[in-house]
């Protein structure tokens, strides 16, 4: 029996790490995790917090069957933080869920979770989930929503 291919796209938003200022601690901390969970990451990109740019790079990762797109950075209240603003632009339909227990967890570990507008949702046969921006909350956050995933990617693809 074949074993379904899980392959994943990141993409980091930031401003900095774009511009190479910054390194992307967050993005690295997203790769690690999926690939311990088994998925192989076909790409991570990191883009400005630029609403049409990170639109476009999710159309593509769906238009290409990618499994899982995981975001990182631009869920908090800057102006530049647009990153569920491109999600919900870009998903046919919303999975609440997976930000609501995001977040409920994350409220055991500080107050401060519930700044985050984190999005997710489905394009085409792609679920798109959007983490915070620190290295932190990815590890926190993740480890939060991922053993479940596996189980709504399956049934979507
Ligand atoms: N969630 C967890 N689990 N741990 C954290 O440290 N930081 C919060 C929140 N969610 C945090 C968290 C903070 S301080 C902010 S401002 C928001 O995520 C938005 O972060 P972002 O702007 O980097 O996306």
């Amino acid at each position: 029996e074949e074993k379904m291919p899980l392959d994943a796209a990141i993409i980091t938003a930031s401003d900095k790490g774009s511009k190479g200022l910054r390194e992307d601690e967050s993005g690295a901390k997203v790769q690690e995790m999926l690939e311990a969970a088994g998925y192989t990451v076909a790409e991570k990109v990191i883009l400005p917090d630029e609403q049409h740019a990170i639109e476009h790079k999710m159309r593509s990762f769906g238009d290409r069957g990618i499994a899982l797109v995981v975001t990182t950075g631009g869920t908090g209240f800057s102006v530049r933080d647009v990153t569920p603003e491109a999600t919900l632009a870009v998903c046919e339909r919303l999975a609440p869920g997976i930000p609501e227990a995001m977040r409920a967890l994350s409220m055991q570990v500080t107050h401060r979770a519930m700044l985050s507008r984190a999005q997710a949702g489905i394009y085409k046969r792609t679920l798109i989930v959007n983490l915070p921006g620190s290295r932190k909350a990815v590890e926190e956050c993740l480890s939060f929503v991922l053993p479940e995933l596996l189980h709504g990617i399956e049934i979507l693809r």
